[in-house]
């Protein structure tokens, strides 16, 4: 039998979001694959994407993954439910297709857990304004296999988190607000289809009650990251320690204070430009 000839790449996965919301994302691969070192941009001076114009997404979403792609990272990870639903055709063409760096988003990941995770076909999807005015769930779920699809957008929910706020009656109450209509709908199933929502995930969990299932599109697209890389034969090799780098367009203390909340690890986040202008 010929011996396997490994390809081990120790280069960073580039991971971008609108602002800390990614962290899930980042922290799951980070769990899940300790030895793999990130790139990280979250691009806080513009959050909420989820109350932009989907065309503003798309420029502002391909503008910051051009930069993660001139780095030299071996993957990119659209770690934002709002901006997979923006640029993903595109995304796959540009840099697919275009540089040979593979793209995982999030949404086709986490409907995919949830048809597998669904008794009953009645599944919720809670994201952002423009993720659900986009369709981009129903699509996603329309090339798997048809379900009772609900959908709800919790715009707070973002502000919450960036703001560091996870728990408390404000979150509870304005839980119980937003998953009314997922609560009589009767979902068994509830898609957090916004990567900041896992950081309220005790809420929504607790709102929903113990009989409905929650899917994380971060820890579905930390699985997908994974599958990538082994079939791809693409992990980082054992014997290096993982080299990080955060970037915010943000302010970078208070980027960095909530990532060391949300990572359990020491960050010292780099401030870099925000990107303005439209992209070709
Ligand atoms: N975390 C992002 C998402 O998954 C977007 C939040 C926002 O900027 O509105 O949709």
């Amino acid at each position: 039998m010929e011996d396997k000839v490994s390809t081990m790449d120790r280069r960073p996965i580039g991971i971008f979001d609108s602002g800390v919301g990614g962290l899930t994302v980042a922290r799951a691969i980070m769990d899940q694959l300790p030895r793999e070192s990130i790139t990280y941009i979250g691009d806080s001076a513009n959050n909420p994407y989820g109350e932009k114009d989907i065309s503003f997404v798309r420029d502002i979403s391909l503008a910051h993954l051009d930069r993660l792609a001139s780095s030299g990272v071996k993957m990119l990870v659209i770690a934002c439910n709002t901006a997979s639903a923006a640029v993903l055709d595109e995304a796959r063409e540009r840099y697919e297709k275009g540089m040979g760096i593979p793209v995982i988003e999030v949404i086709n990941p986490a409907a995919g857990r949830a048809v597998n995770v669904t008794r009953t076909g009645k599944v919720g999807v809670i994201a952002t304004q423009a993720t659900v005015s986009s369709n981009a769930y129903e699509k996603a779920f329309s090339a798997l296999v048809p379900v009772e699809l609900s959908t709800q957008a919790c715009p707070l929910f973002v502000e919450f988190v960036e703001r560091g706020l996870t728990s408390g009656d404000e979150v509870l109450h304005t839980a119980e607000e937003y998953l009314r209509p997922m609560r009589e709908a009767g979902v068994d199933t509830l898609v957090l289809g916004c990567t900041h929502y896992p950081l309220l995930a005790a809420a929504i969990g607790y709102v929903m009650g113990e009989d409905v299932a929650l899917v994380s599109s971060s820890q579905e697209a930390a699985r997908a990251v994974y599958r990538y890389l082994a079939e791809n034969d693409l992990f980082a090799p054992e014997d290096g320690q993982p080299q990080h780098t955060w970037m915010t367009t943000g302010d970078p203390e208070s980027f960095s204070a909530l990532a060391r909340r949300f990572l359990r690890q020491n960050v010292q986040a780099q401030h870099i430009e925000e990107i303005k202008g439209s992209v070709a």
